[in-house]
């Protein structure tokens, strides 16, 4: 449908304003003169009917419980293609021909390597430092070492920086782990896939050789293009607004990062393992399932609800097809994997729960699958991280593309005190 108009009236006048149509999706209205006409702000906090961008790259019907990563629908995505070709997807807009694809790899590939110097930026964390708080620092460090890359308006530029960042956060993420543990950095093997060179940079130790298994790394994979990307979620939307002042790419995922990192958001992952193993045994849910519908009890099931989908996130069900299968294939039986199970069920059954459309989301199941591949649960929001770069670095790009974006400055609506004089500290 074409575009057309609305009229709002406010204070004894009507105003008019295009409504946009995209090619999918509900319409927007463009308000972008809304407070010059009418000298008020519109209030949207959460921006829960904000659209903040107009973006060709992710689709989320949050009904239908439909995603679509530039038209093609997650789960077939999960099943028949590789993290590297979502994020050429992602990034080009179209499926990579064979020798798109190659060259693609090859060039990821040889960016997978960091400045030596940037493995001393990880001595100066204490050993027990929480992974996410080292990947917000390591990132936001790379700034001071690409100026060659960071010059936002050079295409080129911008394409070199992207490739860095996609190449490298696998690196990092596994110098954050090996440092946790005490072992040595492992350099990135360029004959290795993404997702094998990051096993092995991870689980491997010189004193032996390490063999990627394939079905973890084919399981690795598919979690890393569950996560690749999400439309404007929170830390997308830190990503967009950090760059729309023009700032370092780097320190922008950072950014990201950080935002990420909150329980309501990627920590999810984190915080719904811990929660499954609280909950220990199926006969302990009910008291948990009562924790989660008390108003005065803070405690929410973690892995549950969603601001977009009041459906089944469809990267939820992958995930827990690919647990089954992962346990099932590692002979790994994990008590958690059936307490989430049982949960699940009481859950979509509970009015409180169907009422308000609460359906399990991509962190619920992603945890028993790392658990079982043999990540400790600090880890999982920064394998969250990993993946989602793909996504931060598609939608930065898109942003400082777009001709219609520019730094972004929200209002307010101000409810502090009004005029008033200093008063000297004698006088108080
Ligand atoms: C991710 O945005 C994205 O796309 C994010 C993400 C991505 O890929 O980028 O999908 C990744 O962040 C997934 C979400 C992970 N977070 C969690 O699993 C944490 C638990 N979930 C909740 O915190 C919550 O559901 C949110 C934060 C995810 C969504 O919150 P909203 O949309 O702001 O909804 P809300 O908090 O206003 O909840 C609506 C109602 C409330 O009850 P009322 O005030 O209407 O009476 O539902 C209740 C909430 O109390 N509710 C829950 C609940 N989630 C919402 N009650 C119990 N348990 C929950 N998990």
């Amino acid at each position: 449908m074409g575009d057309t108009t609305g009229k709002v009236s406010l204070g004894g006048k009507d105003h008019e304003y295009k409504v946009l149509s995209g090619t999918v999706g509900p319409d927007v209205v463009d308000i972008r003169k809304f407070y010059g006409d009418t000298g008020a702000f519109t209030y949207d906090p959460g921006f829960t009917s904000t659209a903040s961008c107009a973006s060709t790259i992710t689709y989320i019907d949050g009904d239908e419980g439909v995603l679509l990563h530039r038209g093609y629908p997650i789960d077939q995505l999960a099943e028949q293609s590789s993290f590297m070709e979502v994020a050429y997807l992602l990034l080009n807009g179209e499926l990579p021909s064979k020798g798109e694809l190659d060259e693609f790899v090859h060039t990821i590939t040889r960016h997978t390597m960091v400045h030596e110097q940037l493995a001393t930026f990880y001595r100066g964390f204490r050993r027990d430092a929480h992974p996410m708080a080292i990947m917000c620092g390591v990132v936001g460090a790379l700034s001071a070492f690409y100026h060659d890359s960071t010059d936002i308006d050079d295409p080129q530029q911008r394409t070199i920086a992207s490739h860095r960042l996609i190449a490298k956060m696998p690196t990092i993420a596994a110098m954050a782990f090996k440092y946790a543990l005490g072992q040595p950095f492992v350099f990135p093997k360029n004959e290795l896939s993404y997702t094998g060179n990051f096993l092995r940079m991870t689980f491997s130790v010189p004193a032996e050789e390490y063999e990627v298994d394939p079905l973890i790394e084919a399981a690795m994979d598919k979690i890393f293009i569950l996560h690749a990307d999400h439309e404007q979620n929170a830390s997308t939307s830190t990503v967009r607004l950090a760059g729309s002042s023009g700032a370092n790419p780097f320190a922008c995922i950072a950014a990201g990062i950080a935002c990420l990192w909150g329980p309501a958001h990627g920590g999810a992952n984190e915080a719904a393992l811990n929660m499954l193993r609280e909950i220990g045994t199926p006969d302990k849910i009910p008291e948990y399932i009562a924790r989660a519908k008390n108003k005065d009890d803070p405690f929410r099931l973690m892995g549950f609800g969603h601001r977009v989908y009041k459906n089944y996130d469809p990267r939820a069900k992958v995930m827990q097809k690919t647990a089954n299968e992962v346990l099932d294939k590692l002979g790994v039986t994990d008590p958690v994997f059936d307490v989430a199970r049982e949960l699940e069920q009481i859950a979509l059954n509970d009015p409180y729960f169907v009422d308000k459309k609460l359906y399990p989301n991509v962190d619920f199941y992603s945890g028993i699958i790392l658990s079982a591949i043999g990540f400790p649960t600090t880890m999982f929001t920064v394998l969250f991280a990993l993946a989602r770069t793909v996504g931060w670095v598609a939608q930065w790009n898109e942003m400082i593309t777009d001709p219609d974006q520019k730094i972004g400055r929200p209002r307010q609506l101000y409810r502090g005190a009004t005029k008033r004089d200093y008063v000297p500290v004698a006088k108080r």
